[in-house]
């Protein structure tokens, strides 16, 4: 996969393949990252980037030309590479959020050009004619969509075939795989006994079957417990009649617990 990433600061963008998953994936040539400066696009001596909003007000807003020079220049980079026109994306608190599921639709892509925007965001004429989709990473503000674009690079990264060292992580993640729609179970490593707690005692059974019973029921009642929104369109499109017993299980082990004494 290519990515070229429209940016003002290429090196925030260098942060993200210069450690763990990320790194493997562009030293095993899975993943090329390349971030491309719209101020290289600009014709002034000054090389300007932003200008004052049309109808005044606070703020300024990244200048439409540079910005367009800069994203045809990213997407004949990707495309050179992939003989594919790649998507654009503007990274935006006002797309859609980024869901696990987006991020798996990403990564058939083989190659994608991110816009981060600065300022106060970027020409609206510029979002009609040249981008595709817009994507936020939450309903918060950030200075800048270079985050954003670091976070949906990381998030498609470990979803590309042969990123991660054992294949079956991103199936146990949350959201993914067998956790379709649902949070990850607990986990836990050594020492058994840490400061008087110890660890469920079915994981150190090697009862295989019963570890993973165990852990559905985990991932059910967490995401029951904690996410009541992803719960419910999971379970919008009906429970299997095994997780229906596990949830009842896990929710039979609160109310005991409850109950102690
Ligand atoms: C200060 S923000 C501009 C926000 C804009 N005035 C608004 O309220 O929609 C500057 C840039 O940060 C990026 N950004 C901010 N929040 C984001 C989010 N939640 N997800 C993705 N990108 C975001 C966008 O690229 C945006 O152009």
């Amino acid at each position: 996969m290519h990515i070229a990433v429209v940016t003002l600061f290429p090196t925030m963008i260098e942060a993200v393949t210069g450690h763990g998953i990320v790194t493997r994936a562009v030293n095993n040539g899975l993943l090329r990252v390349e971030g491309v400066n719209p101020r290289d696009f600009t014709r002034d001596v000054h090389k300007t980037v932003d200008d004052r909003p049309f109808g005044g007000g606070p703020g300024m807003v990244m200048k439409i030309e540079p910005l367009r020079d800069a994203t045809i220049a990213a997407r004949e980079a990707v495309e050179k590479v992939t003989g594919k026109r790649p998507r654009v994306l503007y990274m935006s608190p006002q797309g859609p959020v980024l869901t696990q599921q987006r991020a798996q639709e990403l990564a058939m892509e083989e190659g994608l050009v991110l816009i981060a925007g600065r300022y106060e965001g970027i020409d609206e004429r510029f979002i009609e004619a040249y981008v595709d989709e817009e994507l936020s990473i939450g309903d918060y503000v950030l200075s800048g969509g270079e985050l954003a674009a670091m976070v949906v690079i990381d998030a498609v990264t470990r979803l590309l075939p042969g990123a991660l060292g054992d294949a079956d992580s991103a199936k146990q993640d949350s959201f993914s795989g067998e956790f379709e729609g649902l949070l990850d179970c607990p986990h836990y490593t050594r020492p058994e006994n840490f400061e008087g707690r110890g660890v469920p005692p079915v994981l150190m059974s090697g009862n295989h079957a019963a570890i993973r019973r165990w852990r559905l029921m985990q991932a059910l009642g967490r995401t029951w417990q904690r996410r009541p929104d992803l719960f419910a369109q999971r379970s919008a499109k009906g429970l299997a009649k095994n997780e229906q017993q596990l949830l009842d299980e896990y929710i039979g082990g609160l109310d005991a617990k409850r109950s102690e004494p």
